[in-house]
Order: C-alpha cells, then sequence, then structure tokens
C-alpha cells in the first residue's frame, strides 16, 4: 500500500527526456490508466491522439510556446462531445478530462517515465494551435497534452502537505455570511431544474 502511495509524491513534472523511446506497450498502458478514471456519470468525455512522429513532435515544440520539451511521445487529451456516453459530459467533460490526465501522470511514474502535464483548454490560441497541428475533428477540444519519454532529470519526492491548507469540518459561523444556513435547502422548482438525469 505505502509504495502506492509513493507513486503520488513521486510524481514530478519531467521536462529533460533521453532520446529513448515509449514502447507502445507503456502507451497504451498509460492509456488505459487515463480511461480508467472516474467520470461524472460515466459519461467519459475523452479521447486521446498519441502522437510519436519526430515531425509531429518537433511541430509542437516549435509552434506551442510552452512546450518546448524533447519528449519522444506526446498524449493530447481531448474533451469528446461525439464520445461521451451521456450528457453528464457538457458539464463535468474538464473535471474528467483532469481525472484522466492525473492517471497518465500516475502511471507514467509507475512506469519510471517521465511526463510534463502542458495546460492547453481554455486558453484559445493554444487550443487553435492544437487543432491545426493534429487536425483534430469537429467535436473535440483539446483539453492538454502531455510530454512523455524517458527521463534524463531526477527530482524529489514530495507531499506539499501544508496543515494551513486544511479545515478540519465546516468553518465556524461568524453571522455575516452572504450565504446562510438557509442556503443549502433546495426548493421543490430547484430541485426539479438540477435533477441529474435531465443535466
Ligand atoms: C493545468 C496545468 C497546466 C500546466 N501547464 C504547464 C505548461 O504549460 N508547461 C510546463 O512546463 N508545466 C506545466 N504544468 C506543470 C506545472 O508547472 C507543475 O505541475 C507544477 O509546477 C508543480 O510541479 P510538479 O508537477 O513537479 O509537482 C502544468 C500543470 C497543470 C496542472
Amino acid at each position: 500500500m505505502n509504495d502506492f502511495l509513493d507513486v503520488f509524491y513521486k510524481r514530478r513534472s519531467i521536462r529533460k527526456f533521453t532520446e529513448e523511446p515509449v514502447s507502445r506497450d507503456a502507451l497504451i498502458t498509460l492509456l488505459k490508466a487515463g480511461m480508467s478514471g472516474p467520470s461524472g456519470m460515466n459519461a467519459q468525455p475523452w479521447e486521446f491522439v498519441v502522437v510519436t512522429e519526430d515531425e509531429t513532435l518537433a511541430k509542437i515544440r516549435r509552434n506551442l510556446m510552452f512546450a518546448k520539451m524533447k519528449g519522444t511521445a506526446a498524449i493530447c487529451v481531448l474533451g469528446s462531445k461525439r464520445m461521451q456516453t451521456n450528457k453528464a459530459g457538457d458539464k463535468f467533460w474538464v473535471q474528467d478530462c483532469a481525472a484522466a490526465t492525473e492517471n497518465i501522470l500516475l502511471a507514467a511514474t509507475a512506469l519510471g517515465l517521465g511526463a510534463v502535464w502542458i495546460g492547453i483548454h481554455p486558453v484559445h490560441i493554444f487550443e487553435r494551435q492544437v487543432k491545426s497541428i493534429l487536425n483534430l475533428p469537429e467535436g473535440v477540444t483539446p483539453f492538454c497534452l502531455i510530454i512523455i519519454g524517458h527521463p534524463a532529470e531526477e527530482k524529489e519526492a514530495r507531499t506539499q502537505y501544508n496543515e494551513k491548507r486544511v479545515q478540519w469540518g465546516a468553518f465556524p459561523r461568524t453571522g455575516k455570511e452572504k450565504i446562510t444556513e438557509d442556503d443549502a435547502v433546495l426548493s421543490v422548482e430547484e430541485e426539479r431544474e438540477h435533477d441529474i438525469h435531465d443535466l
């Protein structure tokens, strides 16, 4: 169990890579990890573009200002309206794709690979660039790029645990809050409006 938790702390953004290619088997393991992630109502509103050709990797490096790392592979996580299994994806696709992305990063760490998350959505110019480079079809939105390779740098494992960022239990009430205790209770109309089956 502790070995498993170590993967969380060992995962670091790796931006320096050797020239060794990432095997197809390893890439499939990463994709399985991504697709095993949680999603709202299991809508799975995602698709993945796997890039291993030098030409396309070079194009990404050349054009995207924050993706200059020389990985030997990249996975572009796409939000996918055309593949989502229900409408929950319309609301939750960003969270769903973030969960898939983190799963891929953790799996890369477990395999001894290095990886870094490059944010694309919601920056329109980055989305446009990725759409152009990967010739993306209608119905998908590039969420992020994950640059992957065999690591050529080591970083220390760490938790970043900070007690100051933790509130145990509800915050104490001062009586001056704009949101009151009554706001937790929904009217029948509000409940109907937000019925999960009508999302
Ligand atoms: C939404 C998001 C966008 C990110 N975008 C970039 C990026 O464009 N370029 C980059 O080098 N790192 C990027 N990162 C990686 C962060 O810089 C990194 O996670 C952070 O500095 C903490 O370091 P660690 O990953 O080693 O724990 C991004 C991470 C997230 C979650």
